[in-house]
């Protein structure tokens, strides 16, 4: 099974490219599951425009690409002002737009996938982040796994910009639980 993992932050030392690496670490080293899992890179997707579909710019291709040879997703997102970053927002309205060959508007890259959602943020953990995302991922026809995970980052870890050790094994053990939890309700599907 193919997992692709999005992080929506771009930023250099990201709390949430974190989870994402922890995340893929954990999905690959689970050999029973026979799970690979890799991480997009979509820093090079530009702004969208509808002007733009008429010769899709080849980072949207290559993501869409990414994405439709998954099974699965996975979106882990920061929380900027109460809301998902514009970042990922861009990347989920360039993937949700219909396929070259579409026939109806379902024929998405990401259209009936099941994806999981995480979060690292302040010490909301992210929830209102994870809320929208999860409207938004539904209303763009994905499988939403139910339990979300929602990191909260002390004061202490955002001023050193790194997670302590302790976090980082609290960290582990969320992930390592929801990982198992949704590679059993993909398998229910
Ligand atoms: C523009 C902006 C708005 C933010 N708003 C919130 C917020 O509403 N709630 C929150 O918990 N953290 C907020 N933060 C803090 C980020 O969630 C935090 O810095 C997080 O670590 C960013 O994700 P990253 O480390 O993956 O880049 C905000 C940060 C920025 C830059």
């Amino acid at each position: 099974m193919k997992i692709l993992i999005i992080s929506g932050s771009l930023r250099q030392n990201s709390f949430n490219t974190v989870l994402a690496n922890l995340i893929q670490k954990t999905l690959n080293s689970d050999s029973a599951q026979n799970v690979q899992a890799s991480i997009l890179n979509y820093k090079d997707v530009p702004f969208f425009s509808q002007d733009l579909e008429s010769s899709v710019p080849e980072a949207v291709a290559s993501a869409k690409a990414a994405v439709l040879e998954a099974d699965a997703v996975w979106v882990v997102t920061p929380e900027y002002n109460g809301m998902i970053p514009g970042v990922l927002k861009n990347l989920l309205d360039w993937l949700s737009r219909p396929l070259p060959d579409a026939k109806n508007w379902r024929d998405t890259a990401v259209f009936g996938k099941p994806v999981a959602i995480s979060g690292a943020a302040g010490k909301n953990a992210a929830a209102g982040s994870m809320k929208q995302l999860e409207t938004l991922l539904s209303f763009m026809g994905m499988k939403v796994y139910p339990k979300a995970c929602g990191i909260a980052v002390s004061a202490e870890d955002m001023k050193n910009d790194a997670l302590s050790a302790d976090a980082l094994k609290q960290a582990e053990q969320s992930i390592k639980e929801q990982a198992e939890g949704f590679i059993d309700w993909i398998h229910t599907l």
